[in-house]
């Protein structure tokens, strides 16, 4: 058997020069924990071309759905960018990933922090019902440089706001906190001067960063899992994983963002 599943690609929405999401039909023996990722590619040459994605759907939904950049000479998505309906890619067999809700320890206030198509796994993570049973409050931030690539984001949430059943869940539980740092918008800046500033807790009526209470799931830029790694250790949060749950966790599987 080989080690990829060839899936069928369902549908392409271009959302910027630099982003795209698509959806694919999803083997039924394709099992993941919301927030992992898998292998995903194109057989190029006769090879398997492929590169860590993020699930962006959740494991309750019938089909798959990526969130990508578009990297102009990158090997990969220079090629997936021009997929359409009804062509193939390839899926590997075995999802994994730290950014799982059994990694942390029980808390009351999840944050999930996130940049550019950091977002895919917390796409995932934020349909899940289980994620709204364990946490009083859940607080999605996403950081982008220009207001144009939040909308994949908003166009989520939007849709979740109105989803028949996880609706009421998300209204009352989900906190959406978009930023960008290079035009204006309501929101402005890093997240990580804004959480260092408390800016973001001020902005969204909430109390400030507290180890007993919150739990935190990080996915980005290199630099900025960097820095905020760094600003939560200091504050005496531990870095959970597979052996060990912890106050956070860190997806670092992803190269090409
Ligand atoms: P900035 O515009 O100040 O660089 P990118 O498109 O480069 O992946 O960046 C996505 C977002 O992440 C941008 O808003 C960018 O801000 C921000 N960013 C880049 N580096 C860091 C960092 N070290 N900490 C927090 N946010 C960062």
């Amino acid at each position: 058997m080989s080690a990829f599943q060839k899936e069928t690609v369902l549908s392409v929405k271009h959302w910027t020069e630099s982003l795209f999401s698509f959806t694919a039909t999803r083997d039924p023996g394709f099992r993941f924990q919301n927030g992992q990722f898998a292998m995903i590619g194109l057989e190029v040459d006769g090879r398997p071309l492929m590169r860590a994605y993020s699930m962006a759907s959740a494991n309750h939904e019938e089909n798959l759905e990526f969130f990508s950049i578009k990297v102009p000479d990158g090997p990969l998505t220079s090629r997936l960018q021009k997929i359409r309906e009804g062509d193939i890619i390839l899926v590997g067999r075995k999802p994994t990933g730290t950014l799982i809700t059994g990694n942390l320890i029980p808390g009351k206030r999840l944050l999930l922090l996130s940049t550019g198509t950091g977002l895919a796994p917390f796409a995932s993570l934020i349909k899940d019902p289980d994620v709204y049973e364990n946490y009083e409050t859940i607080v999605l931030a996403h950081g982008c440089r220009q207001v144009s690539e939040l909308a994949y984001g908003e166009h989520l949430v939007e849709g979740l706001r109105s989803h028949e059943f996880l609706g009421p869940l998300i209204r009352d539980k989900l906190i959406y906190y978009p930023t960008v740092t290079r035009e204006p918008f309501r929101n402005r800046g890093r997240i990580t001067d804004l959480i260092a500033s408390n800016q973001l807790f001020d902005d969204i009526g909430q109390p400030g960063l507290d180890r007993d209470t919150d739990r935190i799931m990080l996915c980005g830029s290199p630099a900025m899992l960097d820095e905020l790694h760094a600003m939560f250790a200091a504050r005496g949060f531990a870095e959970g994983n597979h052996s060990q749950p912890g106050h956070f966790v860190i997806e670092k599987a992803f190269v090409e963002r």
